[in-house]
């Protein structure tokens, strides 16, 4: 049986505080940052900006930045990825698609690839969720080391207290 959905009081706001052990939303008025000082250096080329980094769940939200031709190492999902593309484009050197502005992408669990940006392209920016590691291998699948939501929030801390913005900055994206 469907549910009863006929809300006598439709702009009424819920009368009853969240549950005590939820935790507090993050609010991100400027996700695009024009600060600088927000992207964090990961490789030449390429940088991160976060914006959720869920360690009680082991994922991480963030906006992947890359500008002129740069690419994001090889590496294998055991856990799925969702990608926006919000700038730019770019492809995996394993398909022959490409992944364009406005477009979405679902990377399922088992995929290994490397991320291209060509250098037409100025600036290339996706919104991805990447649940579990990234593990970084060799063209033969050989592990080259990996990344998981607290090597990011690590590289975070570091970047921000050498920028300025001291390291507990990072705080405000942990959940
Ligand atoms: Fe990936």
């Amino acid at each position: 049986m469907p549910t009863d959905r006929t809300d006598p009081e439709p702009l009424t706001p819920y009368q009853y505080p969240n549950p005590p052990e939820a935790l507090p939303e993050i609010v991100i008025p400027n996700a695009i940052p024009t600060d600088e000082r927000l992207w964090v250096p990961q490789a030449e080329n390429v940088w991160f900006r976060p914006l959720c980094l869920n360690a009680s769940q082991g994922y991480w939200m963030n906006l992947l930045r890359v500008r002129k031709s740069g690419v994001l190492s090889r590496h294998r999902h055991p856990q799925a990825v969702h990608g926006f593309v919000l700038k730019g484009r770019w492809k995996y050197l394993e398909h022959d698609w490409w992944a364009e502005e406005g477009g979405y992408v679902f990377e399922p669990p088992g995929e290994t690839h490397t991320l291209y940006v060509p250098e037409d392209v100025q600036e290339m920016i996706t919104y991805f969720q990447v649940n579990g590691v990234m593990y970084y291998t060799d063209p033969y699948g050989k592990g080259m080391g990996y990344e998981d939501v607290f090597t990011k929030i690590d590289m975070c801390r570091k970047h921000f207290e050498e920028v300025g913005l001291g390291s507990d900055y990072v705080k405000q994206f942990i959940r």
